[in-house]
């Protein structure tokens, strides 16, 4: 359990095989994403002709900054799970992080990859100084997504209808966020 961006020992022990990426992971992150993409389309705002995750020179540009970072695991030496953390740019929204991103490869499902790849980017956030909470958006098409980050502590503050369409089917999004502390 997290309360209030605070990690239990639980956990702690889901986060032990999470890493975070470098810039040398780039080529093998961009793979990860392109599979995303293509596996759950519906899950991601993004589009694959348009996505700065998979042009590896942007992402290897990325994972040098400070106020962003991309959780894995890998699994064989294969890179199977990701969650992306990022901290919002306009200054007004300075005390904001943003989660994206998350996904693990089918056969690795079921395993606490997920739970270990967004606690670890729940706890990165949590030591930027001055964040108050994190966000994220869900597809009203992941119920066990949601599921996971309401045990994380998410709460739903609106359900935004008709948020992704594709090949005219409409999806609606959930908007969740992990508050860390008051104002
Ligand atoms: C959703 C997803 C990330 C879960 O990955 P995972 O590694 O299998 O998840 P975990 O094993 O860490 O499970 C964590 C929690 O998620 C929930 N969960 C995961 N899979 C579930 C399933 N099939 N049915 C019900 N709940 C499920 C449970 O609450 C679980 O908690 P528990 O372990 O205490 O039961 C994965 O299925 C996936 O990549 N899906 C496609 C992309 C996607 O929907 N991404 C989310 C974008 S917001």
């Amino acid at each position: 359990m997290i309360t209030n961006g605070v990690v239990d020992s639980v956990e702690l022990m889901h986060m032990a095989n999470t890493i975070l990426l470098t810039p040398d992971d780039a080529p093998d992150y961009v793979a990860l994403r392109r599979e995303m993409l293509q596996d759950a389309p519906w899950a991601f705002l993004a589009s694959e002709a348009q996505d700065r995750g998979c042009d590896v020179e942007k992402v290897r540009v990325s994972l040098q900054r400070t106020d962003a970072a991309i959780v894995g695991i890998r699994d064989d030496g294969k890179l199977v799970a990701s969650a992306g953390v990022v901290r919002e740019e306009a200054l007004k929204r300075r005390h904001i992080a943003m989660i994206w991103g998350v996904y693990v490869t089918p056969a690795a499902r079921g395993r606490g990859c997920a739970r270990a790849v967004v606690s670890r980017a729940i706890e990165l956030a949590r030591s930027w100084a001055g964040i108050g909470s994190i966000h994220l958006a869900v597809n009203a098409n992941a119920p066990e997504a949601k599921r996971l980050y309401e045990s994380l502590g998410f709460r739903e503050w609106g359900l935004e209808p008709d948020a992704v369409r594709i090949d005219g089917r409409s999806f609606a999004e959930h908007h969740m966020h992990l508050p860390l502390t008051g104002v």
